[in-house]
């Protein structure tokens, strides 16, 4: 990887673009540089879609004013509420009216600038405004930025289920200005470690080692640190994403932890806790029924266990949120719904160690044994 660029290839379908590019940018998040507002390349107008907690961030001021004083020209600026919530399909049809009304064309460039909702709420709409317009991210935490914004998956939350509604749409440029992370509330920058600690497990023992003995820095948000993550995290999921693109085999390993991850936010009710905490409560599940059934030694669940109890994530079979009776079976009805199951049977990713990853199928009542 170049220090400060980064291209991922995807295979030759249609997806709206063949390649991502990534540049990576230090130094305060300057969005006025990067897009000049109302100097509109190629004849493209933007249609910048962001939400109200980004918009309110000190280093967007100059970017927001271009829009409140009509300096932008033809760009238009969206602003929609912020998390979970707004994951809706309702979010994706009022951007695309709102393109509609301002007269935007499919030749036109979609800007989605925010977290994962606003990267993927911006990339479906852009994926089914008048059958595709091309899409780019700013992406504002680190979650979006290690995970979210890389590889083209689009869509929204539907009856609680998340990403029930999608499409694969790749952003043909990404902005990294790794210095929002700085600008995180505690928990959402939790939430992205979640998201690379999972990464750490699947792809990279370096980065599994920094979690394991450079805990302080990271979590205190030392720069050079969290540019490190950052950067293998990318060049982790750009291998994975060119190797499979629509998720027939190895990018599934990505979900590791997440059946119940994504059944534990079902249960609480989406955004109650953050997806990676979610996730880093999965990973621990996901890796004790590894062990349970054989296929990892103690010692290695003993090492994922330390690392998430260090930096806070639960180990516990069933989390502190989750209150009432009936536990199993509310978990294996989410579980059973899970976008991964092929029938009946519930697929998980479980690991044997550090970089040996494989999906199977599990019984009911294995899932069973690791939520008491
Ligand atoms: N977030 C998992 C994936 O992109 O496949």
């Amino acid at each position: 990887m170049k220090n400060n660029s980064f291209t991922i290839n995807y295979p030759s379908i249609f997806c709206g673009t063949e390649k991502s590019h990534i540049s990576f940018l230090s130094g305060k998040p300057d969005l006025v540089s990067v897009f000049n507002p109302g100097q509109n390349p190629e004849n493209k107008r933007r249609f910048f879609v962001t939400d109200a907690t980004v918009a309110s961030l000190d280093c967007m001021k100059d970017f927001i004013s271009k829009f409140d004083d009509d300096s932008c020209g033809k760009d238009v600026l969206m602003i929609l509420g912020s998390g979970e919530p707004y994951k809706t399909i309702d979010s994706v049809l009022r951007i695309i009216k709102k393109a509609i009304d301002e007269g935007f064309s499919r030749n036109d460039v979609f800007v989605g600038i925010g977290g994962g909702v606003i990267c993927d709420l911006t990339s479906f709409a852009a994926s089914i405004f008048k059958r595709g317009a091309s899409v780019q991210f700013v992406p504002t935490t680190l979650l979006a930025m290690i995970d979210a914004s890389i590889g083209g998956k689009t869509g929204c939350d539907f009856e609680n289920y998340k990403n029930m509604i999608g499409s694969f749409f790749p952003a043909t440029d990404l902005f990294y200005f790794p210095e929002f992370v700085q600008y995180l509330p505690e928990k959402q920058y939790f939430s992205g470690l979640g998201e690379a600690f999972k990464t750490a497990l699947l792809c990279d023992e370096e980065l599994v080692c920094l979690f394991k003995n450079e805990s302080e820095k990271i979590k205190n948000r030392d720069v050079e640190i969290v540019d490190l993550i950052i950067k293998k995290c990318v060049a982790a999921k750009a291998q994975i994403v060119e190797q499979d693109f629509t998720e027939k085999n190895i990018r599934a390993f990505l979900n590791l932890g997440h059946s119940f991850a994504h059944a534990l936010e079902t249960i609480v009710g989406l955004g109650s806790i953050t997806h990676g905490e979610a996730v880093a409560w999965g990973i621990g599940r996901a890796i004790h029924l590894s062990y349970k059934k054989d296929f990892c030694s103690e010692g290695f669940r003993n090492s994922v266990f330390e690392i998430l109890q260090n930096f806070g994530w639960e180990t516990k079979a069933v989390p502190s949120i989750v209150k009432g009776g009936g536990i199993g079976e509310r978990f294996l009805t989410a579980m059973h719904k899970d976008k991964k199951n092929i029938d009946e049977k519930i697929r998980l990713v479980l690991q044997k160690k550090i970089k040996d990853t494989f999906i199977t199928e599990v019984e009911d009542t294995d899932i069973l044994n690791v939520l008491k």
